[in-house]
């Protein structure tokens, strides 16, 4: 128990908690993006798709709460690891070195606060569908909801579009970064490899936002319509 309470209190234990969640994180934006390419296959596909998860039901709600549970834990634990840092490292150290944490300390900053409040908004789009109540009623001809149309429909509006692709911006940024970090902490990687790291974690984030970026476009362009 007591050691379990020194992991949890040390600052590599919390690094871990935040490398392992957002290892997690990952998986989930992974699966996400792989069903929400469906789209291209037509509405039968992501309608099917989506009608299919539905139908998980209690394991749905397990893979929710595991998802919650992820983030929760890594916006805590990376808030705790902030403080820590910053009590710990008064003003004075070497400027180059100060320089460069900050900035890319502050990138993160801003990249994970943007994606946060880009899921609450995106939450309330798609998934509570607060923002166009009346897509609830929307159904394809085999009754199962028209998740093509709401997509359709939602993208259509070029501030919603153009909000989309600013935040899966930040995304690719946020994980820029964070990819090749939680490789290093979970001691995957050794200094000499760590270049390498930084280039594959910026190609996996920067081909995720290909990936999430290419539905609003698709939308935008006319490729995707109703
Ligand atoms: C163009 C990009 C995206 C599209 C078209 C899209 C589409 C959707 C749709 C249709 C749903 C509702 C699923 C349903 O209940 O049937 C959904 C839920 C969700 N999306 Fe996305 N999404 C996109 C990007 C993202 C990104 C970048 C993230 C995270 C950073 C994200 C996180 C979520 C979450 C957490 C849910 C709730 C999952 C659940 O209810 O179980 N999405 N998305």
């Amino acid at each position: 128990m007591s050691s379990l309470h020194c992991f949890f209190n040390s600052s590599i234990g919390r690094k871990w908690i935040v490398s392992i969640t957002g290892l997690a994180l990952i998986g989930f934006i992974t699966v996400h993006l792989l069903g929400n390419l469906s789209i291209f296959l037509g509405p039968d596909a992501v309608n099917g798709y989506a009608a299919n998860l539905h139908h998980l039901g209690k394991l749905l709600w397990i893979a929710r709460l595991g998802l919650i549970a992820a983030a929760v834990l890594h916006i805590y634990f990376t808030m705790l690891l902030w403080r820590e840092n910053r009590q710990a490292h008064p003003q004075k150290y070497a400027v180059k070195q100060t320089l460069e944490t900050t900035l890319y300390a502050r990138t993160m900053r801003l990249s994970g606060l943007v994606v946060f409040g880009f899921v609450l908004f995106h939450l309330a789009q798609f998934t509570w569908e607060w923002v166009n109540p009346e897509s609830k009623e929307w159904m394809d001809a085999a009754g199962r909801h028209d998740v093509y149309r709401m997509l359709v429909s939602g993208f259509s509006n070029p501030w919603v579009a153009g909000f989309y692709l600013l935040s899966v911006g930040f995304l690719a940024l946020h994980l820029s970064h964070g990819i090749a970090s939680l490789f290093q902490t979970l001691g995957l990687t050794s200094e000499k490899l760590r270049p390498r790291f930084e280039c594959a974690g910026k190609i996996v984030a920067w081909t995720f936002f290909l990936g999430y970026a290419s539905i609003p476009v698709s939308v935008f362009l006319k490729l995707l319509s109703n």
